[in-house]
């Protein structure tokens, strides 16, 4: 499709809903409202198709001397150029794929704890998923480092830069930070982490999974070392990525099976690859582009130095980024204007470009899982508990009383949808009164 097909190329979300065959279901003559997206997203029909079209046509290991495997390197090779357009990377070499973000960040810090000697510092935020904190704080473990803790303000929701700038040195070897929390939904300034970082000669490995759907992410820019997100989260099949900067990801040394190849990236990817799950992730690529080419035009003026696919992805990232801060607006303003309800992170209407529509909340009296329950079975998906992300919860004296409830919507969520899961909520909150 191009983009003369929407000649008005404002948003359309019923178009969006089209491509994506579980949002036209009912379950037991309910439509579910799918509001768990931060624990992963549903997938267009072009990426069931590209992955069932894999298994059909090109199921192969790699580097083999047959069709097949050939039709399986040019699968593996069309996904590193499709996430390298996705994040402006440099190169395809620079892109990893793995399992996901958790294993491929285990699997990254092992090898730089390789390069590293006791009293060497990593820097660890309260505002990230566990998935790169318990990595370094084990490295620490096994290596002798000493580790470094940022806050958030659990007022505001933001993190503590200035805390961040007081426990760096010379010492510091690694800062891992998240691009947007997967609970409290902040954006966190990642150029300003990366410049702090680079000054003391640290690397920066920051966490994108759940920032990737939406926002555009430009690794050159942001002139990060390290970048991982995770394809379930922005529309795609299970599997995760990071990116390197080639200087990295050419010295480090990767702990690797001896018969594969030294050469970058492979020397990075242990055993076999998840092949139709790169399939998947190409298709997941084409349709955020498909949507650039669809809705991004208006968006144009903020959208320079970008060609071909890497334009339309930044297009239909930043038409992704200004349709959910209509979500944003709604959900917010509507949970505030419920007794008994409390919000945490950012609250601020007029500053909500620092944040992704992923909300939490409590319900007075009430555990955050009966909550969930009580709206699972009105067929409104929503999370609770922590989310993994352990120290978020611990610094907001939550851990031990079930978390938060989380409800985050994605481009594909509708305003009918957040009123219903509004409705859903003043319903379970009345109740108690
Ligand atoms: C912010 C963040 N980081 C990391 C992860 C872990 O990703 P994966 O499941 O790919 O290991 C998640 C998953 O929820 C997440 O939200």
């Amino acid at each position: 499709m191009t983009a003369t097909a929407n000649p008005e190329r404002t948003f359309d979300v019923a178009a969006v809903r089209g491509r994506f065959p579980a949002l036209n279901q009912t379950i037991d003559g309910v439509p579910p409202a799918y509001l768990d997206n931060p624990g992963g997203t549903q997938v267009p029909e072009s990426v069931i198709d590209a992955m069932r079209r894999y298994l059909i046509e090109a199921n192969a290991n790699s580097h083999g001397m047959f069709r097949t495997s050939r039709l399986t390197d040019e699968t593996i090779a069309a996904a590193r150029e499709a996430m390298a357009d996705l994040l402006n990377a440099p190169s395809p070499r620079s892109i990893v794929f793995g399992p996901n973000m958790t294993t491929l960040t285990f699997h990254i810090s092992r090898a730089i704890g390789r390069t590293l000697r006791p009293g060497d510092e990593v820097v660890v935020t309260r505002m990230d998923h566990d998935a790169n904190v318990a990595p370094w704080l084990l490295l620490a473990r096994d290596h002798d480092l000493v580790v470094r803790w940022v806050d958030f303000d659990t007022q505001t929701g933001r993190l503590d830069y200035e805390g961040m700038a007081a426990v760096l040195s010379e010492r510091t070897k690694v800062v891992a930070c998240v691009y947007a929390s997967n609970a409290l939904g902040t954006i966190n300034d990642i150029r300003r982490v990366v410049e702090m970082a680079h000054a003391v000669g640290a690397l920066a490995y920051i966490d994108a999974v759940q920032y990737a759907p939406h926002g555009p992410i430009d690794v050159q820019a942001l002139d990060v070392d390290f970048l991982a997100c995770s394809a379930y989260k922005f529309f795609g099949p299970h599997v995760g990525i990071v990116y390197g900067k080639l200087e990295h990801l050419e010295s480090l040394p990767a702990y690797k099976v001896r018969p594969a190849p030294d050469e970058v990236p492979d020397r990075w990817e242990t055993g076999t690859q998840n092949h139709e799950g790169l399939a998947g992730v190409t298709a997941a690529v084409e349709y955020l582009a498909w949507v650039g080419e669809q809705f991004g035009e208006p968006h144009a003026a903020g959208v320079r130095g970008y060609d071909g696919r890497r334009r339309a992805l930044k297009l239909g990232l930043h038409a992704i980024k200004a349709y959910e801060k209509t979500l944003s607006r709604a959900l917010i303003e509507g949970l505030q204007a419920i007794d008994g309800v409390t919000l945490r992170g950012i609250t601020d209407l007029d500053a909500l470009d620092d944040r992704v529509p992923t909300v939490v909340f409590n319900v007075e009296g009430q555990h955050p899982a009966d909550v969930a329950a009580k709206l699972g079975e009105r067929g409104i998906y929503v999370w609770d508990g922590n989310y993994y992300a352990l120290s978020v919860m611990e610094h907001l004296g939550l851990e031990d009383t079930g978390g938060m409830v989380r409800v985050g919507p994605v481009h594909y969520n509708t305003l009918e949808e957040i009123e219903r899961f509004l409705q859903a909520v003043r319903e379970v909150a009345g109740a108690n009164r």
